[in-house]
């Protein structure tokens, strides 16, 4: 190895470094839920929204060409909802831009994170992963009351 790849290695590795820093530094400076990866030993292929009690959700998102399912949840405010989020086709995203969600959706892997809901409104759910012929109409929608 010569002088110069060795030092690209170290910068490469320096940068890896301060890049995973500064995510776990986020997460915890700025109490940001980083999605979670979690063992898809049971896959769901039906989207549904499960009450745990009137202020604990879960919504089981299917994500697939081109939809969302469920495309829209009503749920009561200061809800704090577990995401649920796979497909059975192509990557595709789920984005809710004003609760700072991003989240990739990935055949055969599972992922979750959680949310609350402290202000009514409508939230937006849109697919940020370009996903094919029909990515722009994947939108979904959260109602908070
Ligand atoms: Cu699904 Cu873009």
């Amino acid at each position: 190895m010569d002088r110069f790849e060795k030092a690209v290695v170290v910068v490469q590795v320096l940068v890896s470094v301060v890049f995973l820093v500064a995510i776990l530094g986020a997460r915890s400076n700025s109490d940001i839920d980083v999605p979670e990866c979690i063992p898809a030993d049971d896959l769901y292929t039906e989207g549904r929204v499960e009450m745990l009690d009137e202020h604990t959700w879960q919504v089981y998102y299917v994500a697939r060409m081109w939809m969302f399912d469920p495309m829209e949840v009503e749920i009561p405010v200061g809800s704090e909802v577990d995401i649920f989020l796979t497909t059975p086709d192509v990557v595709h995203g789920l984005n809710i831009y004003e609760k700072n969600v991003n989240m990739m959706a990935v055949p055969g892997a599972l992922n979750k994170t959680t949310v609350t809901f402290d202000k009514p409104g409508e939230y937006s759910v849109l697919c940020h992963e370009y996903c094919g012929i029909g990515h722009q109409f994947m939108e979904g929608k959260i109602i908070v009351r």
